[in-house]
Order: structure tokens, then sequence, then C-alpha cells
């Protein structure tokens, strides 16, 4: 399975912060944000990922991601000439993508929880349909927002409704199988002129092919696109990694325990880190002192 990054659009609601920088390489506590989702695709057992963004702001992930090789990874990119959805994504990787499955993870969105690694690899190993994930919010009208009947089974699925039927949002993680660039052809602008995800999950959700999985109470999801989300981000990031000493969304951990990279590929990565607390954690990492 490939991956998608997407880390386009204008920041409108982070200016003045987006104005001269890409949202998605503001830090979030230690890391830029991008780092987040992109150890999310990882944990998935993906290592083909696009990273999708604008012209003017694809140059800076190149520098940052470059070709990926340092994580173990194949890293393109692809540029989103305007911001004409999520959806678009899959056309603009068409030929990249090449028929296989793919995922799609949105740059602002930071998933945290246990044993998320074993939910993202069965969502990535399903042959057939898609997989989105749902977690309970209290502005649900933000989001795309699902609901379910008694038995559990999901039967709609609206972007942004004013008037939502539930409070499950739909995450920025979403796995998709092999007729995903079909099926993104055949929808169309929305009202507010964009190919939108939640058209495409529909065209899923209808045809009986949308697994939507619940993520528990027990679950950290939060997207970093307002002021306040960063804040409340970046303190999240700060407090569990502060308190336990284990490090969130850090694409260079996750690829020595993903056996991507060995013990001295690590041990590069963290002295390019220099004498920070996040290259003192992975250090410590490549000489075994933590499980
Ligand atoms: C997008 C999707 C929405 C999803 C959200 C998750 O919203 O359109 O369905 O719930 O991401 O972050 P946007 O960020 O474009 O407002």
């Amino acid at each position: 399975m490939k991956g998608i990054l997407l880390a386009g659009g204008s920041g409108t609601r982070l200016h003045p912060m987006t104005l001269a920088a890409s949202k998605q390489l503001l830090p979030v506590y230690d890391k830029p944000m991008v780092y987040y989702p992109a150890s999310t695709l990882m944990l998935a057992g993906i290592r083909d990922i696009m990273v999708i963004s604008t012209p003017a702001d694809l140059p800076q992930f190149r520098r940052l991601l470059r070709d990926g090789a340092h994580l173990g990874l194949r890293i393109a990119y692809a540029e989103q000439p305007t911001p004409d959805g999520i959806a678009q994504a899959f056309l603009i990787a068409r030929d990249w993508i090449g028929g296989s499955p793919c995922a799609l993870a949105l740059g602002d969105n930071l998933i945290h929880a246990d044993h998320l690694s074993v939910s993202l690899r069965a969502a990535a190993a399903r042959p057939e349909g898609a997989t989105v994930f749902a977690y309970q919010v209290r502005d649900p009208e933000r989001y795309g927002v699902v609901s379910f009947d008694e038995a559990g089974r999901a039967v709609e699925i609206v972007e942004k409704p004013a008037a939502p039927l539930s409070n499950w949002a739909v995450t920025g993680l979403y796995f998709y199988d092999h007729h995903v660039v079909d099926i993104a052809s055949s929808i169309k602008p929305s009202a507010r002129g964009e190919l939108e995800i939640t058209d495409l999950n529909r065209v899923y959700l209808e045809s009986n092919r949308l697994h939507v999985e619940r993520l528990s109470r027990g679950c950290a999801w939060l997207d970093a696109g307002t002021p306040d989300s960063l804040l409340q981000a970046a303190t999240f990031v700060q407090t569990i990694q502060s308190r336990t000493g284990m490090l969130v969304g850090c694409p260079e951990e996750v690829a020595f325990r993903m056996k991507y990279i060995d013990a001295d590929a690590l041990r590069d990565q963290a002295r390019h880190l220099g004498k920070t607390d996040l290259g003192r954690a992975l250090l410590e990492l490549a000489e075994g002192e933590h499980e």
C-alpha cells in the first residue's frame, strides 16, 4: 500500500502564522506538524509516501524529508497548485499510485492511541473497500460527520453539517483499495468548489464498502488547524513525552521500531538533531536504553 501525505491549502485559519510558512511545517511542540501524520502512515507499514503541497511550500517539505532513505522510506513529491479538495490528491498522484491501494493522511492531523498500529495495519491489509476512523468530538459541525444505525452500521456521512446527526467526526486518515483513483475521477466539485473526501467516502458507503472504525475514548485525535488546536496539540505532546519519556509522532523512532532502519542509522539521525532532548532520546533508543 502507498500513502499520500496531503499538506496543501493556505492555512487561512492560522494567519498571520501561515502567510509566509506552510501550516504543516509549523511546530507542534518539538517537531514539525507533518511528522505526526507521517509517523501514522509509517506505523501502518507504509513505506512509499507521496507528499503533496502547494508549489510555494513543496521545496520546504523536500528539504525536511528528502528522498526518505534516512527513514527507510521512498518519498515522492507533487504539487497541488490550488486548494481544490482532498480527493483531488488521488488524481494528482494517479500515475504514482499506479493501481495500488492507497492511504491518505492530512498533514495537520495527530492520532495517538494504544495499539494504534494494530488497527492501522488491519486497515492497510483490508483487500476491498475503504477504512476511515471516527472520533467523538464536541464540535462535529467542523468536520465530516458519520452517523450509525442501531446495529452500529454507518448509514450516513456528511461534510460539515449544520445540524450533525452524531458527534462522530471522520478523522483525516483514510485507507482505500485500488478503485480509489477511478472513484475520485467520478466525483464532482461541491458547492465550495472542492473535490470532497466525504463524497468519495460516500461512494464507498453506498456500496457497502466503507469500514468505519470508531476510535475509543482512550485515543487522542487532534487537528492543528487553528491557534487553539495548535496549542492543544503542542501541550498534549509535551505532556505525554515529559511524563513518560516516550516520543509521540517521531518518524525516526517509528522507522527504527518498524525495522526500516538499524541502530547505526538511528544514531546518525540522532546526531543530526544535535543537543535537543529529541536527539538524546533517539540516541538512548539506539543504545538500547529503552524498550
Ligand atoms: C477535512 C475533511 C473532513 C474531515 C477533516 C479532518 O476538513 O473535509 O471531512 O473531518 O478534514 O481533519 P477540512 O480540514 O478541509 O476542514
